[in-house]
């Protein structure tokens, strides 16, 4: 399991990013609190970019966003070079999207999953091994895609 662990949410998200933190202290994870740490409702995207900017540049190997559905958190980190999100509400998903997606950041939607599902669901997460073969081509063709379409300044 990576030992060191961004994670980020909106108010709407903050109350199961606690729960987490707590939950990746009792896992051994070094945490990486990336706020929000108030419950004033405010902007997504402020708190998703820093952490998906951390994970583009491979300053940190994995992240989990939250936000009320986990939708917008979702739609932002895909837009960061080399940020494979994986908005994730259930355990199967979790394991797939690390063995076929090689997802490199899970979003939750704090609004949609409870705090004992979203643990399980960060366990598998964080346990589960990409497989490479034949996802690895396939992820090959994403890095294309992202080479041709998205232009950074
Ligand atoms: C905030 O009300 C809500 O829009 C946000 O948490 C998220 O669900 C957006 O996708």
């Amino acid at each position: 399991m990576d030992k060191k662990i961004a994670i980020a949410s909106d108010h709407a998200g903050r109350e199961l990013k606690d729960d987490l933190i707590d939950y990746l202290k009792e896992l051994g994870a070094q945490v990486v609190d990336m706020g929000v740490n108030s419950n004033v409702s405010v902007d997504y995207p402020d708190y998703g970019s820093p952490l998906a900017d951390r994970v583009s540049s491979g300053e940190i190997d994995k992240g989990v966003l939250i936000c009320g559905t986990g939708i917008g958190m979702s739609i932002l980190a895909n837009k960061f070079k080399g940020v494979r999100a994986a908005l994730v509400s259930d355990v199967y998903s979790a394991r797939m999207s690390r063995e076929h997606n090689d997802a490199n950041v899970l979003v939750i939607g704090g609004r949609i999953v409870g705090k004992g599902l979203a643990r399980e669901i960060l366990k598998t997460w964080l346990t589960t091994k990409f497989e490479g073969g034949r996802h690895q081509r396939r992820l090959d063709k994403i890095t294309e895609v992202e080479n041709r379409t998205v232009k950074k300044d």
